[in-house]
Protein backbone atom coordinates (compact mmCIF):
# COMPACT_ATOMS: atom_id res chain seq x y z
CA UNK A 1 0.00 0.00 0.00
CA UNK A 2 1.02 3.38 -0.67
CA UNK A 3 0.02 6.55 0.54
CA UNK A 4 -0.89 8.12 -2.93
CA UNK A 5 -4.32 9.72 -3.75
CA UNK A 6 -5.77 7.11 -5.83
CA UNK A 7 -7.18 8.53 -9.53
CA UNK A 8 -9.97 8.50 -11.29
CA UNK A 9 -10.85 8.70 -14.57
CA UNK A 10 -13.99 10.67 -14.97
CA UNK A 11 -14.69 11.48 -18.96
CA UNK A 12 -13.64 10.89 -22.34
CA UNK A 13 -14.77 12.94 -25.11
CA UNK A 14 -13.84 12.93 -28.89
CA UNK A 15 -14.48 14.94 -32.18
CA UNK A 16 -13.50 14.80 -35.97
CA UNK A 17 -13.96 17.09 -38.99
CA UNK A 18 -16.59 16.50 -41.20
CA UNK A 19 -14.50 16.39 -44.18
CA UNK A 20 -13.52 12.50 -45.54
CA UNK A 21 -10.94 11.56 -48.03
CA UNK A 22 -11.43 7.93 -48.86
CA UNK A 23 -8.95 5.51 -50.40
CA UNK A 24 -9.99 6.40 -54.38
CA UNK A 25 -10.22 10.60 -53.48
CA UNK A 26 -5.94 9.84 -52.83
CA UNK A 27 -5.52 8.36 -56.58
CA UNK A 28 -6.38 12.32 -57.62
CA UNK A 29 -3.04 12.63 -56.28
CA UNK A 30 -0.74 9.71 -56.87
CA UNK A 31 -0.66 6.53 -58.20
CA UNK A 32 -2.25 4.18 -55.81
CA UNK A 33 -5.53 2.08 -54.88
CA UNK A 34 -7.32 1.39 -52.29
CA UNK A 35 -6.98 -1.91 -52.59
CA UNK A 36 -3.01 -1.24 -52.45
CA UNK A 37 -3.89 0.80 -49.16
CA UNK A 38 -6.10 -1.39 -47.63
CA UNK A 39 -4.86 -4.62 -47.34
CA UNK A 40 -1.34 -3.12 -46.01
CA UNK A 41 -2.52 -0.66 -43.39
CA UNK A 42 -6.54 -1.65 -42.63
CA UNK A 43 -7.20 2.20 -43.87
CA UNK A 44 -10.33 2.66 -46.14
CA UNK A 45 -10.93 6.47 -45.27
CA UNK A 46 -9.85 9.38 -42.84
CA UNK A 47 -11.09 12.73 -42.10
CA UNK A 48 -9.37 16.45 -42.29
CA UNK A 49 -10.00 19.93 -41.13
CA UNK A 50 -10.42 22.20 -44.30
CA UNK A 51 -10.90 25.97 -44.36
CA UNK A 52 -10.18 27.96 -41.25
CA UNK A 53 -11.05 24.29 -39.09
CA UNK A 54 -7.93 23.26 -36.88
CA UNK A 55 -7.22 20.73 -34.19
CA UNK A 56 -7.92 23.86 -31.85
CA UNK A 57 -11.76 23.35 -32.89
CA UNK A 58 -11.36 19.56 -32.66
CA UNK A 59 -9.75 19.92 -29.50
CA UNK A 60 -11.94 22.37 -27.90
CA UNK A 61 -15.48 20.02 -28.73
CA UNK A 62 -13.63 17.13 -27.26
CA UNK A 63 -12.72 18.61 -24.21
CA UNK A 64 -16.35 20.31 -24.09
CA UNK A 65 -17.66 16.19 -24.43
CA UNK A 66 -15.55 14.38 -22.11
CA UNK A 67 -16.03 17.67 -19.53
CA UNK A 68 -19.82 16.98 -19.87
CA UNK A 69 -19.16 13.22 -19.04
CA UNK A 70 -17.29 13.76 -16.11
CA UNK A 71 -20.16 15.75 -14.71
CA UNK A 72 -17.51 18.92 -13.41
CA UNK A 73 -17.52 22.18 -14.02
CA UNK A 74 -14.68 23.41 -15.79
CA UNK A 75 -13.75 25.86 -13.25
CA UNK A 76 -13.10 22.51 -10.99
CA UNK A 77 -9.97 22.04 -13.54
CA UNK A 78 -6.90 23.17 -12.21
CA UNK A 79 -4.33 22.13 -15.21
CA UNK A 80 -4.63 21.52 -18.31
CA UNK A 81 -2.05 19.22 -20.92
CA UNK A 82 -1.95 19.76 -24.23
CA UNK A 83 -1.28 16.35 -26.01
CA UNK A 84 -0.41 17.34 -29.43
CA UNK A 85 2.41 16.87 -31.82
CA UNK A 86 1.03 18.21 -34.97
CA UNK A 87 -0.77 21.44 -33.37
CA UNK A 88 -1.59 24.14 -35.98
CA UNK A 89 0.55 26.49 -33.60
CA UNK A 90 3.44 26.48 -31.24
CA UNK A 91 2.17 28.97 -29.30
CA UNK A 92 0.23 30.36 -27.43
CA UNK A 93 -0.37 26.39 -26.31
CA UNK A 94 -3.54 24.92 -27.51
CA UNK A 95 -4.09 23.77 -24.15
CA UNK A 96 -4.57 27.17 -23.10
CA UNK A 97 -6.16 28.56 -26.53
CA UNK A 98 -8.55 26.07 -25.26
CA UNK A 99 -8.90 27.08 -21.75
CA UNK A 100 -9.92 30.13 -22.66
CA UNK A 101 -12.53 28.87 -25.25
CA UNK A 102 -13.79 26.99 -22.37
CA UNK A 103 -14.21 29.80 -20.20
CA UNK A 104 -11.64 28.10 -17.90
CA UNK A 105 -10.02 30.68 -14.96
CA UNK A 106 -7.02 32.20 -16.09
CA UNK A 107 -4.77 31.58 -12.98
CA UNK A 108 -4.54 27.69 -13.86
CA UNK A 109 -1.35 26.09 -15.60
CA UNK A 110 -1.94 25.19 -19.70
CA UNK A 111 1.46 23.38 -20.93
CA UNK A 112 1.31 21.02 -24.55
CA UNK A 113 3.53 18.30 -24.49
CA UNK A 114 4.83 15.91 -27.63
CA UNK A 115 4.92 12.21 -27.67
CA UNK A 116 3.20 12.38 -30.63
CA UNK A 117 1.01 9.23 -31.43
CA UNK A 118 1.97 8.16 -27.12
CA UNK A 119 0.80 11.42 -25.93
CA UNK A 120 -2.26 10.69 -24.48
CA UNK A 121 -0.55 7.76 -22.30
CA UNK A 122 2.81 10.35 -21.23
CA UNK A 123 -0.42 13.20 -20.45
CA UNK A 124 -1.95 10.05 -18.38
CA UNK A 125 1.53 9.54 -16.66
CA UNK A 126 2.10 12.91 -15.92
CA UNK A 127 -1.22 14.06 -14.94
CA UNK A 128 -1.52 10.67 -13.21
CA UNK A 129 1.29 12.03 -10.98
CA UNK A 130 0.11 15.48 -10.18
CA UNK A 131 -3.28 13.82 -8.52
CA UNK A 132 -1.40 11.25 -7.11
CA UNK A 133 0.54 13.80 -5.27
CA UNK A 134 -1.95 16.15 -4.71
CA UNK A 135 -0.82 19.47 -6.63
CA UNK A 136 -3.69 19.45 -8.93
CA UNK A 137 -6.96 17.44 -8.29
CA UNK A 138 -8.68 17.54 -11.34
CA UNK A 139 -6.48 17.77 -14.99
CA UNK A 140 -8.17 18.07 -18.13
CA UNK A 141 -5.84 16.24 -21.15
CA UNK A 142 -6.51 17.18 -24.59
CA UNK A 143 -4.76 14.93 -27.61
CA UNK A 144 -5.36 17.24 -31.15
CA UNK A 145 -3.92 16.75 -34.02
CA UNK A 146 -4.41 18.09 -37.57
CA UNK A 147 -1.46 15.85 -38.76
CA UNK A 148 -3.23 16.78 -43.04
CA UNK A 149 -1.41 20.36 -42.13
CA UNK A 150 2.25 18.50 -41.89
CA UNK A 151 1.19 15.62 -44.20
CA UNK A 152 3.40 15.41 -47.60
CA UNK A 153 0.41 14.73 -49.69
CA UNK A 154 2.98 14.18 -52.81
CA UNK A 155 4.45 11.15 -50.73
CA UNK A 156 1.93 8.18 -50.85
CA UNK A 157 4.26 6.24 -48.83
CA UNK A 158 2.87 8.93 -45.67
CA UNK A 159 0.11 10.32 -46.67
CA UNK A 160 -2.34 7.55 -46.75
CA UNK A 161 -1.61 6.97 -43.27
CA UNK A 162 -2.54 10.26 -41.21
CA UNK A 163 -5.96 12.14 -40.28
CA UNK A 164 -6.81 14.81 -38.48
CA UNK A 165 -9.36 13.89 -35.06
CA UNK A 166 -9.29 14.94 -30.96
CA UNK A 167 -9.89 13.44 -28.08
CA UNK A 168 -10.00 14.67 -24.11
CA UNK A 169 -10.12 13.25 -21.14
CA UNK A 170 -10.67 14.13 -17.66
CA UNK A 171 -8.60 12.68 -14.50
CA UNK A 172 -9.45 13.58 -11.19
CA UNK A 173 -8.58 12.30 -7.57
CA UNK A 174 -10.73 9.17 -6.60
CA UNK A 175 -14.11 10.13 -4.71
CA UNK A 176 -14.70 6.58 -3.42
CA UNK A 177 -10.87 5.18 -2.92
CA UNK A 178 -10.70 3.50 -6.55
CA UNK A 179 -7.93 3.85 -8.58
CA UNK A 180 -9.00 3.33 -11.91
CA UNK A 181 -5.09 3.08 -13.27
CA UNK A 182 -3.62 -0.38 -12.72
CA UNK A 183 -0.27 0.11 -14.42
CA UNK A 184 1.19 2.72 -16.73
CA UNK A 185 4.74 2.59 -18.12
CA UNK A 186 6.14 5.38 -20.91
CA UNK A 187 9.35 5.06 -22.20
CA UNK A 188 11.36 6.56 -24.90
CA UNK A 189 14.39 6.04 -27.35
CA UNK A 190 15.64 9.03 -29.79
CA UNK A 191 18.52 7.28 -31.08
CA UNK A 192 15.96 6.02 -33.44
CA UNK A 193 14.34 8.78 -33.67
CA UNK A 194 14.89 9.93 -37.43
CA UNK A 195 12.35 7.03 -38.38
CA UNK A 196 9.52 9.55 -38.46
CA UNK A 197 10.67 12.97 -38.09
CA UNK A 198 8.94 16.56 -38.87
CA UNK A 199 11.06 19.39 -38.20
CA UNK A 200 10.12 22.83 -37.96
CA UNK A 201 10.63 25.45 -41.25
CA UNK A 202 13.06 27.62 -39.80
CA UNK A 203 15.88 29.98 -40.73
CA UNK A 204 19.19 31.40 -39.68
CA UNK A 205 19.68 34.79 -38.40
CA UNK A 206 20.47 36.69 -41.77
CA UNK A 207 24.36 37.64 -40.40
CA UNK A 208 25.22 34.16 -40.22
CA UNK A 209 25.72 31.43 -42.05
CA UNK A 210 22.90 29.77 -43.59
CA UNK A 211 22.48 26.34 -42.74
CA UNK A 212 22.99 23.82 -44.98
CA UNK A 213 19.31 22.36 -45.36
CA UNK A 214 16.09 24.11 -44.24
CA UNK A 215 12.96 21.90 -42.81
CA UNK A 216 10.19 21.34 -45.06
CA UNK A 217 7.69 21.16 -41.55
CA UNK A 218 6.38 17.44 -43.19
CA UNK A 219 6.25 14.23 -41.90
CA UNK A 220 9.40 12.45 -43.15
CA UNK A 221 8.66 8.47 -42.16
CA UNK A 222 10.89 5.09 -42.93
CA UNK A 223 7.52 3.32 -42.81
CA UNK A 224 9.37 -0.18 -43.07
CA UNK A 225 11.49 0.17 -40.17
CA UNK A 226 8.93 2.03 -38.00
CA UNK A 227 6.52 -1.25 -38.60
CA UNK A 228 9.46 -3.67 -37.68
CA UNK A 229 10.15 -1.04 -34.31
CA UNK A 230 6.23 -1.68 -33.76
CA UNK A 231 5.79 -4.85 -34.35
CA UNK A 232 8.80 -6.53 -32.06
CA UNK A 233 8.67 -3.66 -29.50
CA UNK A 234 4.78 -2.76 -29.00
CA UNK A 235 3.45 -6.09 -28.40
CA UNK A 236 6.16 -7.48 -25.48
CA UNK A 237 5.88 -3.85 -23.67
CA UNK A 238 1.74 -4.47 -23.61
CA UNK A 239 2.11 -7.93 -21.67
CA UNK A 240 5.04 -6.15 -19.47
CA UNK A 241 2.13 -3.51 -18.66
CA UNK A 242 -0.57 -6.11 -18.26
CA UNK A 243 1.76 -7.65 -15.18
CA UNK A 244 2.71 -4.95 -13.87
CA UNK A 245 -1.14 -4.07 -13.00
CA UNK A 246 -1.35 -7.40 -11.14
CA UNK A 247 -3.91 -8.60 -13.47
CA UNK A 248 -4.06 -11.58 -16.35
CA UNK A 249 -4.61 -10.66 -20.34
CA UNK A 250 -7.27 -13.07 -19.59
CA UNK A 251 -8.96 -10.54 -16.87
CA UNK A 252 -8.52 -7.48 -19.18
CA UNK A 253 -11.64 -6.92 -21.10
CA UNK A 254 -10.34 -4.93 -23.86
CA UNK A 255 -7.05 -3.71 -26.16
CA UNK A 256 -7.29 -0.35 -27.51
CA UNK A 257 -4.20 0.44 -29.65
CA UNK A 258 -3.01 3.25 -31.10
CA UNK A 259 -4.34 3.28 -34.53
CA UNK A 260 -1.55 3.21 -36.75
CA UNK A 261 -1.92 0.22 -38.88
CA UNK A 262 -4.07 -3.25 -38.65
CA UNK A 263 -1.51 -5.39 -39.12
CA UNK A 264 0.29 -3.78 -35.79
CA UNK A 265 -2.69 -3.84 -34.11
CA UNK A 266 -3.18 -8.26 -35.50
CA UNK A 267 0.67 -8.66 -33.75
CA UNK A 268 -0.40 -7.06 -30.48
CA UNK A 269 -3.89 -8.75 -30.20
CA UNK A 270 -1.67 -11.99 -31.33
CA UNK A 271 0.83 -11.69 -28.29
CA UNK A 272 -2.19 -11.50 -26.37
CA UNK A 273 -3.88 -14.26 -27.80
CA UNK A 274 -7.29 -12.11 -27.86
CA UNK A 275 -10.29 -12.99 -29.79
CA UNK A 276 -11.72 -10.04 -32.33
CA UNK A 277 -14.63 -9.10 -29.76
CA UNK A 278 -12.14 -7.76 -27.48
CA UNK A 279 -10.05 -5.68 -29.57
CA UNK A 280 -10.72 -2.09 -30.51
CA UNK A 281 -9.97 -0.85 -34.23
CA UNK A 282 -11.64 1.91 -36.07
CA UNK A 283 -8.62 2.76 -38.57
CA UNK A 284 -10.77 1.78 -41.13
CA UNK A 285 -12.55 5.06 -41.23
CA UNK A 286 -9.93 7.69 -39.40
CA UNK A 287 -6.35 5.97 -40.19
CA UNK A 288 -4.11 7.86 -37.79
CA UNK A 289 -4.87 10.42 -35.67
CA UNK A 290 -2.02 10.45 -33.53
CA UNK A 291 -2.47 10.95 -29.75
CA UNK A 292 -5.91 11.31 -30.28
CA UNK A 293 -6.28 7.89 -31.88
CA UNK A 294 -6.83 5.82 -28.47
CA UNK A 295 -9.83 8.16 -26.90
CA UNK A 296 -11.66 8.23 -30.61
CA UNK A 297 -11.73 4.23 -30.89
CA UNK A 298 -12.77 4.21 -26.91
CA UNK A 299 -15.62 6.65 -27.38
CA UNK A 300 -16.94 4.77 -30.59
CA UNK A 301 -16.28 1.27 -29.11
CA UNK A 302 -18.76 2.78 -26.79
CA UNK A 303 -21.07 4.16 -28.92
CA UNK A 304 -21.46 1.08 -31.23
CA UNK A 305 -21.72 -0.86 -28.53
CA UNK A 306 -18.29 -2.65 -29.09
CA UNK A 307 -17.41 -1.39 -25.76
CA UNK A 308 -19.16 -2.01 -22.53
CA UNK A 309 -18.55 0.16 -19.89
CA UNK A 310 -18.13 -1.33 -16.00
CA UNK A 311 -14.88 -3.41 -18.05
CA UNK A 312 -10.93 -2.91 -17.67
CA UNK A 313 -8.71 -1.87 -20.66
CA UNK A 314 -5.12 -2.03 -21.62
CA UNK A 315 -4.27 1.00 -23.75
CA UNK A 316 -0.93 1.10 -25.79
CA UNK A 317 0.64 3.86 -27.55
CA UNK A 318 3.90 4.34 -29.92
CA UNK A 319 5.14 6.39 -32.40
CA UNK A 320 7.66 9.60 -32.67
CA UNK A 321 10.59 9.96 -30.54
CA UNK A 322 10.32 6.89 -30.87
CA UNK A 323 8.17 6.90 -27.81
CA UNK A 324 6.35 4.30 -26.51
CA UNK A 325 3.86 3.64 -23.71
CA UNK A 326 0.89 1.49 -22.05
CA UNK A 327 -1.68 1.63 -19.67
CA UNK A 328 -4.24 -0.79 -17.77
CA UNK A 329 -7.16 0.79 -16.45
CA UNK A 330 -10.65 0.85 -15.38
CA UNK A 331 -13.62 2.09 -17.89
CA UNK A 332 -16.07 2.84 -15.64
CA UNK A 333 -19.90 3.29 -16.43
CA UNK A 334 -20.88 6.87 -18.25
CA UNK A 335 -17.50 8.13 -18.83
CA UNK A 336 -17.89 8.46 -22.32
N1 LIG B 1 0.37 2.98 -53.32
C1 LIG B 1 1.00 2.15 -54.19
N2 LIG B 1 2.31 1.84 -54.07
C2 LIG B 1 2.97 2.35 -53.03
C3 LIG B 1 2.37 3.22 -52.10
C4 LIG B 1 1.02 3.52 -52.29
N3 LIG B 1 0.34 4.34 -51.44
N4 LIG B 1 3.28 3.56 -51.17
C5 LIG B 1 4.43 2.95 -51.50
N5 LIG B 1 4.24 2.24 -52.64
C6 LIG B 1 5.22 1.40 -53.36
C7 LIG B 1 6.63 1.85 -53.09
O1 LIG B 1 7.02 2.86 -54.00
C8 LIG B 1 7.40 0.57 -53.31
O2 LIG B 1 7.56 0.37 -54.68
P1 LIG B 1 8.96 -0.24 -55.25
O3 LIG B 1 9.07 -1.60 -54.60
O4 LIG B 1 8.72 -0.25 -56.69
O5 LIG B 1 10.00 0.72 -54.77
C9 LIG B 1 6.45 -0.51 -52.80
O6 LIG B 1 5.14 0.06 -52.86
C10 LIG B 1 6.73 -0.94 -51.38
O7 LIG B 1 6.88 0.24 -50.58
P2 LIG B 1 7.18 0.17 -49.05
O8 LIG B 1 7.30 1.57 -48.53
O9 LIG B 1 8.32 -0.76 -48.86
O10 LIG B 1 5.83 -0.49 -48.54
P3 LIG B 1 5.52 -1.20 -47.20
O11 LIG B 1 5.13 -2.59 -47.46
O12 LIG B 1 6.58 -0.96 -46.16
O13 LIG B 1 4.20 -0.42 -46.73
C11 LIG B 1 3.53 1.25 -45.13
C12 LIG B 1 4.27 0.97 -46.46
C13 LIG B 1 3.65 2.74 -44.87
C14 LIG B 1 2.06 0.88 -45.33
C15 LIG B 1 4.13 0.39 -44.00
O14 LIG B 1 5.53 0.46 -44.04
C16 LIG B 1 3.66 0.84 -42.64
O15 LIG B 1 2.48 0.84 -42.33
N6 LIG B 1 4.59 1.18 -41.76
C17 LIG B 1 4.26 1.66 -40.41
C18 LIG B 1 4.05 3.15 -40.47
C19 LIG B 1 3.36 3.68 -39.23
O16 LIG B 1 2.56 3.01 -38.63
N7 LIG B 1 3.68 4.92 -38.90
C20 LIG B 1 3.09 5.64 -37.83
C21 LIG B 1 3.55 5.15 -36.52
S1 LIG B 1 2.79 6.05 -35.24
Amino acid sequence: MNNFTPVKIAGFGYSVPETVITNDDLTKLYETSDEWIYTRTGIKERRVVSGNETAIDLGLDAAKKAIEKAGIDVNDIDCIIGAASAPPQLYPTLSATIGAKLGIKDTIPAFDMTAACTGLIYAMQVARGFIQSDIYKTVLIIAADNNSKITDWTDRGTSILFGDGAGAMVMCASDDGVDDILSIKISANGAIGNLIRTGVPSQCCPLVQPADEVASGKIIMDGKEVYKFAVTTVPKYVEECIELSGLSAEEIDYLIPHQANQRIIESIQKRLKYSDDKVVSNIKYYGNTSAASIPIALCEGVEKGKIKLGSTAVLCGFGAGMTWGGAVIRLREGIC
